[in-house]
């Protein structure tokens, strides 16, 4: 089994990304999509590899003191190995230092893979948005970290990137 790497997604990578995508999601996005994502200033992109193969990705914003997890997937020939944590974990060490109190993101209400993840990294279901998915109108769940300064929220944060990086290097 091959090292896993995750590093800054370029352009050359869209075609490996969105074939993961289509693997992931009803709706997924255009290679055009990607790449306007790519250029925007406040995005952060990155590919989970496994050698030379694009296992996962994950897309965000950071804006000010917010962040928000737009786009997460990881090919199902590849999951439950902590791929998405890896990913999920290097976002959020980035936009905690630059400094984002405020973090965010839309879910599946159905979708208790993603949930359980972020449930565990302190994401807390605080709205719905009705019938957000348009291929299914399923609500979308929108779930936040209303402030990573409240007590506990680092400690429990560091705990978890611990425990992840002890099982699974
Ligand atoms: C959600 C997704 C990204 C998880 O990827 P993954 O690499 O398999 O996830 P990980 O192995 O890193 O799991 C991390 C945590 O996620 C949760 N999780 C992942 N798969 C799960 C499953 N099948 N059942 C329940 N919980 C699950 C658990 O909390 C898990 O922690 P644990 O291992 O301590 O139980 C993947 O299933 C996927 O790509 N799904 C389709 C796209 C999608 O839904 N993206 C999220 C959009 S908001």
């Amino acid at each position: 089994m091959p090292t896993l790497l995750i590093r800054a997604m370029v352009p050359d990578d869209i075609p490996a990304v969105s074939a993961v995508d289509h693997h992931c999601f009803a709706l997924p996005w255009s290679a055009g999509a990607f790449a306007g994502e790519l250029a925007s200033p406040v995005a952060h992109y990155r590919v989970a590899l496994l050698g030379d193969t694009v296992a996962g990705y994950l897309g965000g914003h950071v804006i000010l003191d917010e962040a928000h997890v737009v786009t997460l997937g990881v090919h199902p020939q590849f999951r439950r190995r902590g791929i998405a944590e890896h990913l999920l974990v290097e976002f959020l060490e980035t936009a905690l230092g630059e400094g984002c109190r405020r973090l965010t993101l839309e879910v599946r209400e159905g979708n208790i893979e993603a949930r359980g993840l972020y449930e565990k990294y302190g994401f807390r279901p605080i709205s719905r948005r009705r019938r957000y998915y348009t291929d299914n109108d399923e609500d979308a769940i929108v779930m936040w970290i209303e402030d990573t300064s409240r007590w506990g929220f680092r400690a429990t944060f560091d705990e978890r990137v611990q425990q992840l990086r002890k099982r699974t290097g």
